[in-house]
């Protein structure tokens, strides 16, 4: 890739800096990263998170698979080079939100290591938090919320993530989820402590 000096780019640092919003809202920006199959609970947990952090004071953002691709990546499919490109431009948003002093849930499905560290990887260490909202493939199919298992077993859906096309689980994530074990207010709780630990958020 060619260097921004090389297309005549300068970066410019605004006048209102991330330390001066996050000083305004009282908390850090931070991007916490739901990764999970399909009707894991990502979108689910990512309200609940939303919602309590909110009735703190705490300023929130939720960016989801299904909504943003019918608006800024209405333009890709599903491919593996889509889903790149996807998760990409996200982390990019993700850092965004973040340097802006905003608590950015994102909650994408995500299949790829590789894709998931690219985006780690754009944000200082204690920016990024990865939240593995994990469940077994046949408890999410049971689930089955926007009736689109039930389609990729039919052959309706190509490429459908955990029938047809695969899922990379996280090996280390900050905070790993049992949406099968814990309702969705339990699963929340825990993304809180660890955005508490972390410093991201203040203590109750
Ligand atoms: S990702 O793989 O690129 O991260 P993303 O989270 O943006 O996926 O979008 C996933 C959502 O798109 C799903 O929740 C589902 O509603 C819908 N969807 C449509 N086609 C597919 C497919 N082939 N695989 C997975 N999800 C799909």
């Amino acid at each position: 890739m060619t260097t921004a000096e090389d297309r005549n780019l300068t970066w410019h640092d605004h006048a209102t800096g991330r330390k001066d919003l996050e000083e305004l809202n009282s908390h850090r920006g931070a991007t916490v990263w739901f990764t999970g199959l399909s009707g894991c609970g990502k979108s689910t947990v990512a309200d609940y998170v939303s919602r309590m952090l909110h009735a703190r004071g705490v300023r929130t953002a939720i960016l989801d698979g299904d909504n943003v691709r019918q608006g800024l990546n209405s333009d890709l499919g599903f491919s593996p080079e889509a889903r790149t490109e996807n998760i990409r431009r996200i982390g990019e948003v993700a850092k965004l939100f973040t340097s802006f002093g905003i608590v950015n849930l994102l909650a994408f499905i995500s299949p790829y290591s590789e894709g998931r560290d690219k985006a780690r990887a754009m944000q200082s260490d204690g920016d990024f938090v990865e939240v593995f909202v994990d469940v077994p493939l046949a408890i999410a199919e049971e689930r089955d919320p926007k009736g689109l298992y039930k389609k990729a077993r039919a052959g309706i859906i190509p490429s459908f993530t955990g029938i047809s096309a695969p899922y990379e689980a996280p090996e280390k994530p900050e905070v790993h989820l049992h949406t099968d074990k814990e309702t969705p207010e339990e699963s929340a709780v825990l993304v809180i402590k660890k955005l508490e630990e972390m410093g991201i958020v203040p203590g109750k």
